[in-house]
């Protein structure tokens, strides 16, 4: 008995250690806890279109070391291999080499996708050949992966063009945006648009708003989301205030919204509880909003990167929303942390299929 309890102890020290530890690393380590571990109970195949880029390799070895996906690499088996030794990475990696003849079904099922947009089945054969974003976008298409991640190398709009042809939007879905989670001390904020769409009229608005306020389920976060302009409540009313502002009227008056919503309003007003509490006190919002919804594509863009580079706050994303199956395209520059975080998200994005 003593030996338990002594037992229970040190398990007990070993939690409290382990809590003032993930105080310390703030709030993004445990909101990226809850999604590895709902990646781990039931790992799916995510395709890595750049699979010869080192970044790549040692995020699919921890991936699959975890136990969080099953990553695919998609490039040269010589060289991966050879990379892979390189960095001294002990595992056997599933590899789809492009080159080694076995796909035409891949020219095949690309062809018929896209023959009538215009390309022919020579331009298809050279795409399965030489273009990874196309080749991982048909793998997904045919089910041979879950899902996929690109990006590192390669310019965002022309990683994105393939899947939005090949995977497309989910049924319930006609518009792809892309979320930022960005986390503070205490705090969670989801951002969109901040990677997709340039423009987005009133009701591309409030589909954005649906899919980021489920994203945010996925994180254990329950959504309130703000439509964010620089007017509050028709204070200046024009054609640009008039979108968050109508986008906000089509979310309350949708029966499947089932989260706060309101807008347009500005960003001090949807993060600060004396604003919402006293000056707009008839507002649907009672408690500061935690899904941002940005009017365009600028003011969201410009926005999550001040966030995260003078407010201190951690970036997870970009992760895209409103896609057939899961697919992220990642930045330039992004760390083997940021893949595998993505990743993570992807599989249980997958695991609701
Ligand atoms: N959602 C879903 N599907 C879309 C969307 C969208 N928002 N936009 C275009 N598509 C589909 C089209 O329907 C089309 O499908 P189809 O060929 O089967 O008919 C396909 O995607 C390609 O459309 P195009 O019109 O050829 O492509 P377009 O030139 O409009 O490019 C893109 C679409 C890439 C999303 C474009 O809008 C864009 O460049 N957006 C901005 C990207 C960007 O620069 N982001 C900021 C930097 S990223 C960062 O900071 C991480």
């Amino acid at each position: 008995a003593a030996m338990t309890s002594g037992a229970a102890r040190e398990r007990l020290d070993m939690n409290e250690y382990r809590e003032r530890l993930e105080a310390r690393l703030g709030k993004s380590r445990e909101m990226m806890r809850v999604v590895l571990n709902k990646a781990k109970s039931d790992p799916k195949r995510v395709a890595l279109a750049e699979g010869s880029n080192e970044k790549m390799i040692r995020a699919a070895y921890q991936m699959q070391e975890e136990g969080i996906a099953e990553p695919i690499l998609v490039g040269d088996t010589t060289t991966i291999l050879r990379k892979a030794e390189e960095l001294g990475l002990e595992f056997d990696p599933t590899i789809a080499n492009p080159h080694d003849g076995e796909w035409n079904h891949y020219v095949d099922h690309l062809y018929e996708r896209r023959r009538r947009k215009g390309l022919t089945r020579t331009e298809a054969a050279e795409l399965v050949q030489q273009d990874s974003n196309y080749f991982a976008s048909v793998m997904v298409s045919m089910d041979d992966a879950d899902a996929m991640l690109t990006g590192l190398t390669h310019h965002y709009p022309s990683a994105l063009r393939p899947p939005l042809q090949l995977i497309g939007t989910a049924e319930d879905a006609n518009y792809a945006a892309g979320v930022y989670m960005m986390t503070f001390k205490n705090r969670v904020v989801f951002c969109a648009d901040t990677t997709v769409n340039l423009d987005p009229d009133e009701e591309i608005l409030a589909e954005i708003t649906k899919h980021t306020a489920e994203l945010a389920r996925r994180f254990n976060v329950e959504p309130r989301a703000a439509l964010l302009s620089y007017s509050n409540f028709g204070s200046v009313r024009n054609e640009g205030t008039a979108k968050p502002r109508d986008a906000a009227r089509l979310l309350q008056n949708d029966p499947e919204v089932d989260f706060p919503v309101d807008g347009e309003m500005q960003a001090d007003t949807a993060l600060v509880e004396d604003i919402l509490e006293g000056t707009y006190d008839f507002a649907e919002l009672d408690d500061p909003a935690n899904v941002l919804i940005f009017p365009n594509l600028e003011a969201g863009n410009i926005g999550y990167k001040l966030l995260q580079r003078l407010g201190g706050a951690e970036a997870i994303g970009p992760m895209l929303v409103g896609m057939d199956k899961p697919v992220h395209v990642l930045q330039r520059g992004d760390e083997v942390k940021d893949i595998v975080n993505l990743a993570a998200t992807a599989v249980v994005d997958a695991q609701q299929e």
